[in-house]
Order: structure tokens, then C-alpha cells, then sequence
């Protein structure tokens, strides 16, 4: 599985260490970082550590399964890859050796907008593989829909539009790095594709974020009509949001908050997935990231009902260490333990998790 080398990080707690010192500074800044002084980048993880598990026993776990469908579609476990831009800064296997490592291991991996790699070469490499397009809405309508065409050609089973972008967050570790993310980087989808805008800047007496409108709730219909793609809405962090993206006909949502890069101060995501899944839990699926580390944070989830949870950050370390070898490596050694935790926990199967699995510590 791995070749003749020694494994570049023998356990999931050296590997963030190792990725450090594979990375120019400034694209570790970029990486590494969130928005303001890190507050909610910092929550996302201890949130997980409130809640412990609740093992039961003596339950014939000697077969565990962890396969489960998203959106209809059958992936190996329920863990898939979050959108990033810009995998090409990390390691030249880039989304590639992504694609190819998911496709292998039948896991779900959502490409940015932003990727270094156009979408159909990503969609070439691994063409067994579950794959979503991530779309930043573009100002000019028609760029939407030439992107959405390019990903329904190419066979990306659903448009996951990101919505907590209206303007990109001041983002304190990557001005200090330099990383300038609209000027330097090529962007893989095309010249033509735009970042989220930066600002926003002083008009008057208020402040512009630019000369288009940002996306509403609108925006989410009118890319809905023309696409048969299912649309799932990432960056929800509210009850109220939840229920409008049901109104507007979302098939899923992703409980996010950008691992920390947009708004600081925001929730971490697991304190508010209660909530949403309550609000919108039958009418749609609903996904959480942000500080998924390992399977017991998986586990965690599940019980608070998500249906699969998204890897940020891991899987660009993973990548910077040893490209497709090292992604492949780490999501096999995070699917494994998961399947350990599931039977530790006394369960077979990602049907038998439900909140009964965890207590949260105050109330202990
Ligand atoms: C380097 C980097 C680039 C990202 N680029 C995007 C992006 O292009 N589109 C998007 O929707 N989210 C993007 N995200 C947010 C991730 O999809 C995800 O929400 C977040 O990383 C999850 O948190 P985690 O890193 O703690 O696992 C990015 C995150 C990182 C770390």
C-alpha cells in the first residue's frame, strides 16, 4: 500500500508537525490560517471535546460497515473531502492526486471553484469517484452557468454553492504571510473564473464590497433553474437559514463556517448542528466540517445528525507530505479508525449511531 518507503507520518498526531515543514511559509500561513485572531477557527475543534461517548458492549461487532449514500450516491464511509482551493501550492499532485485517492477508496471529495486543476481533469483521473463542484457565484450570471454546464458535462453530481463568502474575511495570518490569493495563483477552471471579492472598500459614507450584488437567497433559485445538478448549501450556521434553504429547495447543507476563515466570532459548527438538523433534519441532508480530526469527532457528529462530515485542512497536510501517496495514506488511516471507534462504541453500522452515543460534559 505504501511502497518501499517508510510512512511519512506513522500516526494521524504527527501529521499536521510534518506538513509544517513541507510548506513555504506564506502557503502555510494561508492554510493554517482563519479570519481575525482565530477565535472560531480554535472553537471548531474543542467544541468536539465536549461531548464524550457513551460506549455499549458486549455487542457482536465483528463485522462493522461504514458505507452510507449522500445524496442517493454510495460512498465508502461517511467522511468526504471539503471544498480548497488551490491544491497545486501544496504538492504538484494537486486535486489529481485527490481525485485519484478518493475515486480509489469509493470517498466523496467536493472540488473548489478555485482549484489549481480544471475540473475535467479532475473528473478524467478519477472517474469512478463521487465528486461535487463547489461554486463560488461569480458576479456575472452567464460565468455561473458556463461553470455549472462545464461541471455537469464533466460529471460532478451536485453544486455545492458556498455562502458565507460575500466578501472574503480579514484574515490576519495570511496578510502577515502575503499570500495573495486573487493576484499570483492561476486558477485552474480559468482565467476568466474570479475569487471572492476582498474589501470591502469605502464609498462615501458607507462601504462597497463592489460594483455586483451579492448573492441572496434569489441567486440560490435562479442557479437552482438552471441546473438539474441537486444544490447543497454550504456555510449554514443558523435555525433561521436552515428553514429558508428548505424553502428554496436545497437538497443538503453543509453546517460550516469556512474552518474558521470568514466571520470570527461565529459558532463552532458543531454547537449549532443541533439546531439545524432539527429544523431541516427529514426535508434535507445535512453535512457539517470544521475541525473533524478523528473518528471519535466523526463519531460525535454522526450522533448529533450529521450525515457525513468534511476534512479541511488534514487532507492539504496529508497532500503536502507525500501528494496522492500521503492522501491516500490518511484517508485509509481515518476510515480505519473510524471503523475501530464504530466497534468500540458497539455499533456495526453508521445506521445504529444516533444521539444516544454522546453526552455532552456539563451535563454529565
Ligand atoms: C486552504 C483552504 C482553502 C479553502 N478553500 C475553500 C474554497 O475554495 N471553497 C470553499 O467553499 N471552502 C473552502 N475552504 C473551507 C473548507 O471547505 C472547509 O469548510 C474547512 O476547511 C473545514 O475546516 P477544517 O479545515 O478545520 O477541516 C478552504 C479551507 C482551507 C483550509
Amino acid at each position: 500500500m505504501d511502497g518501499p518507503n517508510p510512512p511519512t507520518f506513522p500516526t494521524l498526531s504527527e501529521l499536521e508537525a510534518v506538513a509544517a515543514t513541507k510548506v513555504r511559509p506564506r502557503v502555510w500561513g494561508y492554510i493554517a490560517g482563519g479570519a481575525g485572531d482565530e477565535r472560531t477557527a480554535r472553537s471548531n475543534e474543542r467544541a468536539f471535546r465536549q461531548w464524550v461517548i457513551r460506549p455499549r458492549v458486549l455487542i457482536d461487532v465483528s463485522e462493522v460497515d461504514l458505507r452510507t449514500r449522500l445524496l442517493g450516491q454510495r460512498v465508502a464511509a461517511p467522511i468526504f473531502v471539503a471544498p480548497m482551493a488551490y491544491h497545486g501550492e501544496v504538492h504538484p499532485d494537486g486535486e489529481a492526486g485527490v481525485a485519484r485517492a478518493c475515486a480509489e477508496q469509493s470517498l466523496l471529495a467536493v472540488y473548489s471553484t478555485l482549484s489549481s486543476a480544471p475540473m475535467e481533469e479532475i473528473a478524467r483521473v478519477g472517474p469512478s469517484g463521487p465528486r461535487w463542484f463547489q461554486l463560488y457565484v461569480q458576479p456575472e450570471f452567464e460565468a455561473n452557468r458556463r461553470l455549472i454546464e462545464r461541471a455537469e458535462r464533466a460529471g460532478f453530481q451536485a453544486l455545492v454553492v458556498t455562502v458565507d463568502v460575500p466578501v472574503l474575511a480579514v484574515r490576519d495570518r495570511q496578510e502577515q504571510g502575503g499570500f495573495a490569493i486573487d493576484a499570483t495563483v492561476p486558477i485552474g477552471n480559468g482565467p476568466g473564473v474570479l475569487p471572492p471579492r476582498r474589501g470591502p472598500t469605502r464609498g462615501g459614507s458607507t462601504f462597497r464590497l463592489g460594483e455586483a450584488p451579492s448573492p441572496t437567497w434569489k441567486t440560490i433559485d435562479e442557479l437552482r433553474s438552471i441546473t438539474r445538478l441537486p444544490v447543497v448549501l454550504k456555510g449554514i450556521l443558523s435555525r433561521e437559514d436552515a428553514r429558508l434553504a428548505v424553502t428554496h429547495g436545497a437538497a443538503g447543507i453543509i453546517v460550516s463556517n469556512h474552518g474558521g476563515r470568514q466571520l470570527d466570532g461565529a459558532p463552532a459548527t458543531l454547537e449549532v448542528l443541533p439546531e439545524i438538523v432539527e429544523e431541516a433534519g427529514s426535508s434535507l441532508e445535512v453535512c457539517v466540517d470544521g475541525g473533524v480530526r478523528r473518528a471519535s469527532d466523526v463519531l460525535v457528529a454522526l450522533a448529533l445528525g450529521a450525515h457525513a462530515v468534511g476534512i479541511g485542512r488534514p487532507v492539504l497536510w496529508a497532500l503536502a507530505v507525500d501528494g496522492e501517496r500521503g492522501v491516500r495514506r490518511y484517508l485509509e488511516m481515518l476510515t480505519l479508525e473510524t471503523a475501530s471507534a464504530l466497534a468500540l462504541a458497539g455499533r456495526r453500522t453508521v445506521g445504529e449511531v444516533d444521539s444516544s452515543l454522546v453526552a455532552h460534559r456539563e451535563w454529565m
